[in-house]
Order: C-alpha cells, then sequence, then structure tokens
C-alpha cells in the first residue's frame, strides 16, 4: 500500500541528476546532495550568506548546581560579525554532569523558558543528554515586517532576490551559528549533536541538517508542509496556505508552486534525503491533520533510496501507512504516529531519546 501510494504521487527521483543521470554508486552522492540543496535553496527556502568567520561568546550566568544539583545551566550570548555589525543572541546550555561527555540537543525553541512545555529539561538531562537552546524570536521576528529587524536587518534581507533566504533559512542559520559554538566545547559529544525543532521550527531543523554535515541527527515534530510531508496530493495545508500566510518563512521563488505542485522539480522527500545518510527523525500526531501525518509519513518513505545507495535502511515501513501509536526505529529515519494534537510532548522526546540511545 506504502508502494502504491508512492508511485501514484509520481514523485521526482531523488537519486536523478538535473542532467537525467543517474545516482549509480554512493560515492556519487554528494554532487546529488548538492544539487538537492541548490534546488530547495533556490526555490523553498531561499540561500543564506555564507558563515562569519568566527563565533565568539560571553558567559552571562552560570548555575553549577542546576536541576538538582545534577547539571550546570549557563546562559551565553553568542556573538558574530555580520555586514551591519555585531550581532549576538543568548543560548542556554544544560549539561548533566555525566562521567563521560554526552550527546547534545539543539533545540530551536518558540520560547526562552527552560524548562518550557515543549522542552521537559530534566527528563532529558536525567537520560545523559545536554541541550543548547535558542529562541527563534531572538535571531529575527516571526512576522511579515518586510526583513527590517534582527539578522534580516544586519544582512539587509529587505533587498533580498527572490532566491534569498527567508526566515526559516534565518533559523536554521543561526542554529549553525550555535553549532559552531558547541564545535568549540569540550564537555559535549560534538559528534553526536541532533537538532530538533517543532512545526515552523521542525521544517527548520530539517533545513538546517540537511545544510550542515556535523549534526549527526535531525529531527522535526509534526512540521508538516514544507517540512516534512510531501506536497503532491497533500490534505490540510497545502503551499498556498503557507505562501499566503507565511510567505516571508520562504524565498520568493516558492510561490510560483502555488496551485502548480506538479510543477516542482523535488518535493519535501528531497529534504530528508538530503540530510542521508546521517539519521532523521519526523514524528507526527493523529489529530494533526494541517500537518497531516499520512504525508509527513510518505517523506521519510519516499527518502529510503539514498540510504539504500550506502546499503543502509532508511525508513523501514510495513505494507501499510502506520496508525496511531506505531513507531518505527529500525533504520536511519525513525517516526512515530501519537495520539493527539499539534504540540511537542514528552512522549516525543522520549520516543527522539530512545532512538538516539539505539543509534549511538
Ligand atoms: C501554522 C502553519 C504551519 C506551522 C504551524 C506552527 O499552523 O500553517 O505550517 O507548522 O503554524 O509552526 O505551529
Amino acid at each position: 500500500m506504502v508502494q502504491a501510494r508512492l508511485e501514484e504521487l509520481n514523485l521526482p527521483d531523488i537519486l536523478t541528476f538535473n542532467d537525467g543521470n543517474r545516482v549509480e554508486n554512493k560515492d556519487m552522492w554528494p554532487r546529488r546532495r548538492a544539487e538537492i540543496i541548490q534546488l530547495l535553496g533556490s526555490q523553498v527556502y531561499g540561500f543564506s550568506p555564507p558563515p562569519p568567520p568566527d563565533v565568539y561568546w560571553n558567559i552571562e550566568s552560570r548555575d553549577d548546581m542546576a536541576f538538582a544539583n545534577k547539571a550546570v545551566h549557563s546562559v551565553v550570548s553568542l556573538k558574530f560579525e555580520t555586514p551591519k555589525g555585531e550581532f549576538s543572541f543568548p543560548v542556554h546550555l544544560i549539561i548533566p554532569k555525566t562521567t563521560v561527555p554526552p550527546p547534545l540537543f539543539l533545540n530551536i525553541a518558540f520560547r526562552q523558558n527552560i524548562p518550557d512545555i515543549y522542552l521537559p529539561v530534566e527528563e532529558i538531562i536525567d537520560q545523559g543528554f545536554a541541550i543548547a537552546s535558542f529562541c527563534y524570536q531572538d535571531i529575527v521576528p516571526d512576522c511579515d515586517d518586510g526583513f527590517v529587524s534582527g539578522l534580516a536587518d544586519m544582512y539587509g534581507a529587505k533587498n533580498r532576490k527572490p532566491d534569498e533566504w527567508g526566515k526559516i533559512s534565518m533559523w536554521a542559520w543561526a542554529a549553525q551559528r550555535v553549532m559552531d559554538y558547541l564545535q568549540k566545547l569540550d564537555d559535549i559529544d560534538k559528534k553526536r549533536i541532533a537538532v530538533v525543532g517543532h512545526s515552523r521550527l521542525g521544517k527548520t531543523a530539517l533545513w538546517c541538517a540537511a545544510q550542515d554535515q556535523r549534526f549527526f541527527m535531525g529531527i522535526s515534530n509534526n512540521s508538516g508542509c514544507s517540512g516534512a510531508a510531501i506536497s503532491r496530493g497533500k490534505k490540510g495545508e497545502r503551499i498556498k496556505d503557507i505562501v499566503n500566510r507565511f510567505g516571508y518563512w520562504f524565498c520568493e521563488n516558492y510561490s510560483q508552486y502555488i496551485d502548480n505542485e506538479a510543477s516542482m522539480p523535488f518535493d519535501q522527500h528531497f529534504l530528508i534525503a538530503a540530510i542521508a545518510p546521517r539519521f532523521v527523525y519526523v514524528s507526527s500526531a493523529a489529530e494533526d491533520e494541517w500537518a497531516d501525518p499520512e504525508s509527513e509519513f510518505l517523506g521519510c518513505a519516499a527518502a529510503y533510496d539514498a540510504y539504500k545507495l550506502f546499503g543502509l535502511n532508511g525508513l523501514i515501513p510495513g505494507e501499510k501507512v502506520p496508525g496511531t501509536g506505531d513507531i518505527l526505529h529500525q533504520g536511519r529515519i525513525g517516526y512515530h504516529l501519537r495520539t493527539g494534537s499539534h504540540y511537542l510532548s514528552r512522549y516525543d522526546w522520549n520516543q527522539f531519546i530512545q532512538y538516539f540511545r539505539r543509534w549511538m
């Protein structure tokens, strides 16, 4: 049934180069992956500027006995040079007192709160994971302001070209700057960093992991339209809806696909495949019809061939589209469909942790 559904959708092939040649082996993948990033950059999210030469930071506060003396919680302000001078934003870093440097979740957050309804800090650190978290609104406000504030202003984005960054790209780029910083620390496992986000920030997390191979894993929760969900045949939110309400999340070129999905030389499985052969996790919620769990699942299933190139399994689906309560952790793409509505729950976090542990 899954196979039949995918065939019906007639998706562009991840393993066919733009010139029509086939990707025959894993050595050819980096070149195809670069094409995929190019496509998604120019047509969906918009290209970002190159990284700044370096990142710097100040430690604003440090609690050595945080969370019942189980962790060190610091707030650092991360700084770097931009065309209009220095830009800075706060990052929370919570490192459990483990015997070995812990793996880390880089959380792109809706709020600065530590903990937060979407970030059960104690449960995460108690299971041996560190957290770096920043609030997306500290990068650039989530509104259609003509790109005149925050990071957008620093890079003069109000004059952006049709293929230049929208705000999802800006948030993803900021997460990469946090990654730059994390690479300079000794008390975390720098090779095991997962970037995680919910909903609009789940779209952001996937785009971030797709572009930046330093990430061990990309995790998107309920990311839906223009995230993990295949756009062709999608229920709930469509490209038309998202561009009309949130056009500033994307580059201008994206609007040409409104009611015109069949003409896209890509679909969202390209985004997931661009993370291959690294790990991806996609989670859906049964009542989240706007995001459309089935299309999110199909995004994962359709990325399978990129992993197969490496002799690896991506998502291992059964014959049928998963039902509520199903958990698929056997391949390099993890997936679950939980009960309830659009939300980043403790259940989701616990699944991410189990999956992460399984593959460490
Ligand atoms: C809106 C939007 C979605 C998005 C969601 C969110 O519902 O249409 O695409 O994922 O907000 O970020 O919560």
